[in-house]
């Protein structure tokens, strides 16, 4: 694997530092509902300011389709991002179409400064990974660093061109990102168990494709498991479920066996007759399903089941959750696995790595959040990185460093 350059690699004193972060954060009626990452990129931004370089953050936020969104600019987030260094951080409207005036305002601020510019996707070229508009990003700074692992899947201006125009490396968040991912599946220690979740089949095709040749078992969790168990001939009732994927739910069966990887599914379910918190629910094994009932969790016996393939791991890397976890008390599986692996790994027994938007809301419910190995703030580039895709924002800085 080619060296992932790092800010060791470079001098920043003095320098004025780009900085590509994801500052694309939960926000709920104004309030930023979950500053992960932004706490993760602290030590980036401190690297760069104690050598009196200045910090020049950019980043894009939700999806404003090229236009020019007051309800997504980032001068909302800049006071978070103040929160977190225990510093001024100035917020520097920017016109993505002409930047003299953010230079103008990035040239007078003292070594040392901190600033965030305004959405990338703003300008209708970020998403187009437009030169024209990374050759005037890269005006605006000495040096690029690229901390937003969380966006590296996306081949756009702010991640992809603009590393080709400037000196550019990997952010310390980046690099233990990084560092993290290939102890999960790059190079991990064996056995390597994958538990994957979520409502649908059909957005993880890839991934549960490429896990079956990589992994020793395979967890299928959530309402996706319910189309394995329907390809199998299992009833399940109401239960959400991709009839049109039962083929596929196969080839993925076949795929496994082929390769020697062991598909868990549910062995019980706990049922709901409603979709809602509380509704009244049973146990049943999955030989005798109720035909009006809805699978909301796994049951007792598959969290047994599960908890012992975790045993027999010594890494485990996760995404999605088992059930409906955001229902009260259909959360039941996903939490008492996600503390089953927590304690696995604060005894020394098993390397924790999850990833995805529900996943880390999920481990954050179960309290556990913070006792896993690695938590990585990505949603879909965390998935694609799982699937074995190459990540162009990562492609980039390799290919000017290689
Ligand atoms: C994310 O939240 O997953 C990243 O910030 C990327 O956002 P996007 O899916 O809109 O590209
Ligand atoms: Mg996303």
């Amino acid at each position: 694997m080619p060296h992932l350059p790092t800010l060791d690699d470079l001098d920043l004193s003095n320098k004025t530092v780009l900085v590509r972060v994801d500052l694309n954060v939960p926000v709920v009626e104004g309030i930023i509902t979950d500053t992960t990452r932004i706490d993760r990129i602290v030590q980036t931004i401190r690297d760069i300011t104690k050598v009196d370089g200045k910090a020049i953050l950019i980043s894009h936020f939700g999806r404003p389709m090229g236009q020019v969104n007051p309800d997504m600019s980032l001068e909302m987030v800049a006071p978070a991002v103040a929160k977190a260094m225990h510093r001024d951080v100035v917020f520097v409207p920017t016109d993505w179409n002409d930047v003299t005036a953010a230079k103008a305002a990035i040239d007078a601020a003292p070594d040392g400064a901190i600033m965030v510019l305004e959405n990338t996707r703003f300008h209708p070229g970020e998403e187009k990974n437009d030169l024209e508009l990374a050759r005037r990003m890269a005006t605006l700074g000495d040096i690029y660093v690229n901390d937003a692992f969380s966006a590296a899947h996306r081949a756009h201006a702010s991640t992809e061109a603009l590393a080709h125009l400037l000196p550019s490396v990997a952010g310390r968040a980046m690099q233990s990102e990084l560092e993290a991912l290939d102890a999960g599946l790059g190079n991990p220690l064996k056995p390597v168990i994958a538990l994957v979740g979520g409502a649908k089949v059909s957005s993880k095709i890839n991934l549960l494709e490429s896990l079956v040749e990589k992994v020793d078992a395979l967890v299928i969790g959530g309402g996706m498991a319910n189309t394995f168990l329907y390809a199998g001939g299992i009833g399940i009732g109401n239960s959400l479920c991709e009839k049109d994927l039962s083929d596929t739910a196969g080839r993925i069966m076949d795929k496994a066996d082929a390769a020697k990887c062991a598909i868990i599914l549910p062995i019980d379910a706990c049922v709901a007759w409603n979709f809602k918190a509380d509704a009244p629910h049973r146990l049943y094994g999955l030989d005798a399903m109720d035909p009006d009932g809805m699978i909301l969790d796994v049951g007792p016996s598959s969290i047994e089941r599960i908890k012992g393939a975790i045993d027999d791991a010594r890494t485990l890397i996760w995404n999605g959750p088992l059930g409906a976890f955001e229902l009260n008390p259909f959360d039941k599986g996903t939490v008492e696995v996600a503390r089953h692996a927590a304690k696995r790994t604060h005894d020394g027994h098993l390397i924790s790595v999850a990833g995805g938007g529900d996943t880390v809301a999920a481990l954050a419910h179960a309290g556990v959040k913070d006792q896993f190995t690695y938590v990585s703030t990505a949603g879909g580039a965390f998935l694609e990185w799982m699937e074995g895709k190459s990540l162009p924002g990562i492609n980039a800085l390799m290919a000017e460093n290689s």
